[in-house]
């Protein structure tokens, strides 16, 4: 058993300063001025488990005695604070699985979706990020999904690798989440196998000149909260233009709230979105690119949150009251919303601007069959057929809902059909 020796004298300031910066020059862990007593009390620890009695003592071991940065590595690990929880700020899981998730999915043709945690403590939140995305496994099929979780601290990694957490740690969870992906053990929470497997664990040290770029290549989506508080500006600007160059365009970066790197790197783009701050590279949904902001209106639909969707679908007709996407979309939320004539309206407007769209015509026709109009009804779906003939599929708002056109043709005839019209 070890014992540990009584702190014998006090750290001076120079003391501190001489630590810190062999600390940041070697591992790139700045230590800030709040941080001093735990970088005291880190250092005596260590000096009482290598036998060694002096500061002075235990400087020059790290700084000239320390080929493998075995020590160093032992203090850095005490050092950095690894406090985090599962869905802390649970704001920032919401904007994912609601926003950008459904925006990424909606605009890649290539179907891998890869996010990066860095700096990832003892890994709660690359596991909420895992528990979010199986939250939206629908939307992802067919999708390979890739979670990368980085930190500096060993021992952080490994408790992450164990997935067994405290009560503490779960609490800001949605109960229902907790029941879902974890299973009691004694008083701590057993993390669901399948999500554990989904996060791929590795230890890097972000300011190191020797990152490893080729492993970090075409993220769509990086995490890295609270980590930027253990640098100085240098550090802290150096990361995230690592960031900046990892990310694809568009791309997005999640720091904390009380993380405003506006005055230090100006590369990325900050964006309120639900009364927090996020980071993008590129340009999509937050910042008018439609076919984003329709993507959102299609999860919100899928939701059943109607009123939402039209909002966002009355967003773009704002600025742009001829889009027709958005007009299909409204009038489509409207009739799923039993708002019939209101439906009709904004459809018909929709087809004065271009009578050549499927689900248009066909969400028309559906639109007069519920009204009683059987006519008006036939005559819509005929024109949804004729326009299947001439193979019009391909339209913008065909891709967004997902039909595809024998689902459109079947609908088309089932409508018919019901009215008793020739088939
Ligand atoms: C407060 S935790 C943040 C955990 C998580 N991102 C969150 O917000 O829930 C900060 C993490 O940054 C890590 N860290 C500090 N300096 C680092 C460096 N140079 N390279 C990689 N990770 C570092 C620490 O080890 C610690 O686990």
């Amino acid at each position: 058993m070890l014992e540990y020796k009584p702190l014998k004298t006090d750290f001076t300031q120079a003391e501190f300063e001489k630590f810190r910066n062999l600390i940041e020059e070697r591992s790139g862990v700045f230590v800030a001025d709040r941080n001093l007593d735990s970088l005291r009390i880190s250092i005596v620890t260590e000096m009482s488990i290598n036998g060694v009695d002096s500061f002075e003592e235990y400087y020059h071991l790290l700084r000239d005695n320390d080929p493998y940065r075995e020590y160093l590595r032992n203090l850095v690990n005490l050092v950095v604070v690894n406090e985090t929880s599962f869905y802390q700020t649970p704001v920032h899981f919401d904007i994912l699985k609601n926003t950008v998730i459904p925006e990424v999915i909606q605009r890649k043709d290539e179907k891998r979706l890869c996010i990066w945690s860095a700096g990832c403590s003892t890994g709660e939140e690359p596991y909420s990020i895992a528990i979010t995305l199986a939250e939206v496994s629908d939307l992802l099929k067919g999708f390979e999904l890739q979670i990368i979780a980085s930190d500096v601290s060993q021992n952080a990694l490994d408790i992450a690798r164990e997935g067994l957490y405290s009560a503490e740690t779960v609490k800001a969870m949605p109960a229902s989440l907790i029941e879902k992906y974890f299973k009691r053990e004694g008083g701590d929470f057993r993390l669901d196998p399948k999500i554990v497997e989904m996060v791929n664990f590795r230890i890097v040290n972000l300011v190191r000149d020797d990152f490893p770029f080729d492993d970090f290549q075409g993220l769509d989506i990086i995490f890295s909260r609270n980590v930027t508080v253990h640098f100085k500006i240098g550090s802290t600007r150096k990361v995230l233009d690592r960031y900046y160059r990892l990310l694809k365009e568009p791309g997005y970066l999640f720091l904390d709230p009380s993380e405003d790197i506006s005055s230090i790197y100006q590369a990325f783009r900050a964006i309120q979105f639900q009364g927090v701050q996020i980071y993008m590279k590129g340009v999509s949904a937050f910042i008018g690119a439609i076919p984003a902001k329709l993507s959102l209106a299609s999860v919100y639909l899928r939701q059943k949150k109607y009123d939402l969707a039209i909002k966002v679908c009355e967003d773009i007709l704002s600025g742009n009251p001829g889009n027709i996407d958005a007009l299909i979309f409204e009038g489509m939320i409207k009739f799923k919303m039993g708002d019939l004539s209101g439906a009709e309206v904004t459809l018909k407007k929709s087809l004065e601007i271009n009578n050549t769209i499927l689900v248009a015509n066909l969400f028309l026709a559906e639109v007069f069959r519920q009204q009683g109009k059987k006519e008006e009804a036939l005559n819509y779906y005929d024109q949804t057929l004729r326009l299947l003939d001439q193979d019009h599929v391909e339209t913008n708002i065909e891709r967004i809902i997902r039909l595809r056109g024998d689902t459109i043709s079947r609908l088309a005839l089932d409508g018919k059909k019901k009215l008793g019209g020739v088939v």
